[in-house]
């Protein structure tokens, strides 16, 4: 007997065509729409495995998951998932990682190269009707090539994003990971350095972190300061990494020259939210890794995590606890 399956959230039919060949199966088709917490639980006590992206996966909905083998996330960071408690109940997490890692690498470059040159605002001007109201000089922003790349997470993503700017723009780079990566300092003339020293020095500071306990909140009001008054932060990892407040402060006093953001404390942005009143700041809705190219190999990435699990197996992509 094929085992069952849930799914919270619309698939491509491709996907769904490799599912329905291994699994019984249940989609929910609202794109727009997340399906309310408490049908969720009722859906997931029958199931063997589900891809839950956006949910939080905690004990109280996998209490009286009896059959529930495996809870797929259709995207690299699982912050939502309680690994204690998926623990507690047996139940395998996965994610999809090294399929999305230059598609991030991709916005994320775009992020720096808004920030440094002032991409969005100049959009904004021009798209107003603006062009020639005010003197080129206005805008101008700072060069890119050349320039301190730091990185704050060296994994993965991180060395896709050091590729891009060694080779592609001759950036210097530097970076804060827990551990050293030699291999990268061979490859990208990277250089290590401790968190403080690298925003002191960086012309552009990436965060590619996960976020945990460790991270939270790494960069505030006190970190802020420690960066040039030219520099850009680009958060590409998630929102609470940084004390959004005291982004929102720096951005004001030009404690910092710009930030470009892709991941908030708050999804969807709220729409009073201060950033979207600044001008010195780049803002995308989250949106990293997901391309007309490589959403669809995430989500058959995650569909394959499920079968696997769903059948009893190791899944090939089991988050860390
Ligand atoms: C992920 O997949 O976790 C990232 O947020 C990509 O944007």
């Amino acid at each position: 007997m094929k085992p069952y399956v849930y799914i919270a959230h619309p698939i491509p039919s491709k996907v769904e065509a490799y599912i329905a060949e291994h699994c019984e199966y249940k989609i929910w088709n609202e794109a727009n729409e997340k399906i309310p917490k408490g049908q969720l639980k009722e859906e997931l006590k029958s199931a063997d495995g589900a891809i839950l992206t956006g949910y939080d996966v905690d004990e109280a909905l996998l209490a009286d998951t009896e059959k529930l083998k495996v809870v797929s996330t259709v995207s690299v960071g699982y912050n939502r998932y309680d690994t204690a408690a998926l623990k507690k109940h047996n139940v395998y997490g996965t994610h999809t990682p090294h399929v999305l890692d230059e598609t991030v690498a991709d916005l994320i470059f775009g992020l720096v190269l808004s920030g440094g040159r002032r991409i969005a605002e100049l959009h904004e001007y021009v798209k107003g009707g603006h062009w020639g109201e005010e003197p080129d000089s206005a805008f101008y922003g700072y060069d890119i090539h050349q320039r301190t790349l730091g990185i704050i997470g060296m994994g993965r993503i991180g060395e896709k994003i050091a590729k891009r700017a060694r080779f592609g723009f001759d950036m210097a780079i530097r970076y804060y990971n827990r551990s050293r990566k030699p291999e990268m300092e061979e490859k990208y003339d990277a250089v290590r350095l401790e968190l403080d020293e690298l925003l002191k020095q960086a012309d552009f500071v990436v965060l590619i972190v996960p976020l945990t306990d460790d991270t939270y909140q790494l960069i505030g009001q006190r970190e802020l300061e420690l960066m040039k008054s030219s520099a850009v932060l680009i958060n590409g990892a998630r929102g609470p990494v940084v004390d959004e407040d005291a982004v929102v402060q720096a951005l004001k006093n030009e404690t910092i020259f710009s930030a470009a953001l892709d991941v908030f404390e708050k999804e969807p942005l709220p729409s009073d939210h201060p950033l979207l009143s600044l001008r010195n700041v780049t803002l995308t809705p989250h949106i990293g890794s997901a391309t007309r190219n490589t959403d669809e190999s995430m989500m058959m990435r995650a569909a394959e995590n499920m079968v696997q699990g769903a059948y009893g197996k190791t899944p090939k992509d089991v988050v860390k606890e």
